[in-house]
């Protein structure tokens, strides 16, 4: 069923804000939430969070006190879907918990947008991404295990795999590797551009959530790992949102924000089993509908263009959380030694031994990787590392199970250095 979010009636700006109790939601029950409701919840703080950082930053870059005012009173409402969305995690998941559900995000929704990604370019960038957090789900399940004495399964369910990506020591590049080719909005398919708007907020809110809590672990490893990890999401959010035109403006920008808003509230609302939550998702679309009016209404007076010319006549496909265990171990298969040279995907056989990638490598990885010694540390303790291999053995050889290997395979390391 198509939707066209512009010619709906939103909620009047000035009746969307709800008052603290509202606001107070009862959490889910850790027990029995969906992991993709979790996820979905994950994914809206991002979105939310990326709303009101993008208002405050252009705020900053605006005289016009009337467009200040403008967005103060949307932003203040972002404010509040936040808190709503945020303050459904309970306080008795704990942060590694949490982390599971963030990283099985960064693969089922990228994966989604990758199947889903006309630009044959784009695609690849998502697909270079998916492997790396991937391998992150991987690492913080292993910790899980330890820490926690909990499998990471009891998480995921069994939506998602858990085994090596490309392993997290491999992904550190030297920041210049990382910068994309940039779409251009005119040329560019409006879904490319809400694909990512959307991976660039859910990596930005990892790369956030990290830096805040990566230090809460009183274990040295795990305080490692996390910083590791998030230097990592660091790089991810310059690889995201180098894909992002450069040139488009301010109020450009915030309508295809908006507009977002309403792609994901539509498509989440209509997925979500849990009725409170589903309320929730549907109460917010009504709120970004006219949040998109407002910008829209700020970019024909100000630019004198016409919104509709930018935007898809209607929103045609929702954006589905799913299991993606087939695809994922296509792009396993397909793509787990490629680097990033430049704004290029290349094996990283192909890499000359004086590229800077090596450089890099050889200073961050010096005296120890707490994402390699994660797994060692796993492998001693309880037996055998952490995986969820719920459809088979790996399917890279170099990264099937040491116990499960035959004498042909080589490890992901001697093949990178051969
Ligand atoms: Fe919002
Ligand atoms: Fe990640
Ligand atoms: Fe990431
Ligand atoms: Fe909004």
């Amino acid at each position: 069923m198509a939707f066209n979010p512009l010619s709906e009636r939103g909620i009047p700006i000035e009746k969307q804000f709800r008052n603290w109790s509202e606001l107070n939601v009862q959490p889910y029950d850790k027990e029995n939430v969906h992991p993709f409701s979790r996820c979905r919840g994950i994914v809206m703080n991002g979105i939310e969070v990326e709303s009101i950082m993008f208002s405050h930053q252009m705020a900053r870059n605006t005289a016009d006190p009337k467009v200040k005012q403008t967005l103060a009173l949307v932003r203040r409402t972002e404010a509040q879907q936040q808190k709503a969305i945020n303050w459904l995690i309970p306080g008795d998941e704990s942060t590694l918990e949490v982390t599971i559900g963030y990283e099985q995000v960064a693969v089922d929704l990228t994966a989604w947008i990758a199947q889903n990604e006309p630009d044959a370019y784009l695609k690849q960038v998502y697909e270079f991404g998916l492997l790396e957090d991937f391998d992150h789900l991987y690492r913080y399940a292993n910790l899980l295990e330890m820490l926690e004495g909990k499998k990471a399964e009891e998480i995921v369910g069994d939506l998602t795999e858990i085994m090596p990506g490309r392993p997290t020591i491999f992904e550190h590049r030297d920041p210049r590797d990382e910068i994309r080719r940039p779409m251009t909005s005119l040329a560019a398919d409006p879904q490319s551009i809400l694909n990512a708007l959307t991976v660039m907020s859910a990596e930005q809110q990892t790369m956030n959530f990290y830096m805040t809590i990566g230090n809460r672990p009183q274990e040295k490893l795990a305080r490692g790992l996390y910083l590791e990890i998030a230097e990592i999401e660091e790089q991810h959010v310059s690889h995201y949102e180098s894909i992002l035109d450069p040139t488009a403006t301010w109020l450009t920008n915030l309508v295809f924000h908006e507009y977002n808003e309403c792609w994901l509230y539509y498509s989440f609302m209509q997925q979500e089993p849990d009725r409170r939550v589903k309320a929730l998702y549907e109460l917010h679309l009504n709120m970004e509908i006219e949040h998109l009016r407002l910008a829209c209404e700020m970019m024909r007076k100000i630019e004198g263009r016409d919104p509709a010319e930018l935007l898809p006549a209607s929103i045609e496909q929702p954006l589905i959380f799913q299991d993606n265990k087939a695809y994922v171990r296509e792009v396993l298969a397909s793509q787990v030694d490629l680097t990033a040279k430049g704004t290029e995907f290349v094996p990283i056989g192909d890499l000359r031994s004086d590229h800077r990638y090596f450089s890099y490598q050889a200073i961050v990885n010096e005296g120890g990787v707490p994402s390699e010694e994660v797994i060692e540390k796993a492998r001693g303790q309880l037996g055998e590392d952490y995986r969820l291999e719920t459809e088979g053995p790996h399917p890279v050889p170099g990264l099937v199970r040491e116990t499960e290997r035959g004498e042909a395979s080589t490890d992901y390391a001697t093949k990178v250095a051969a």
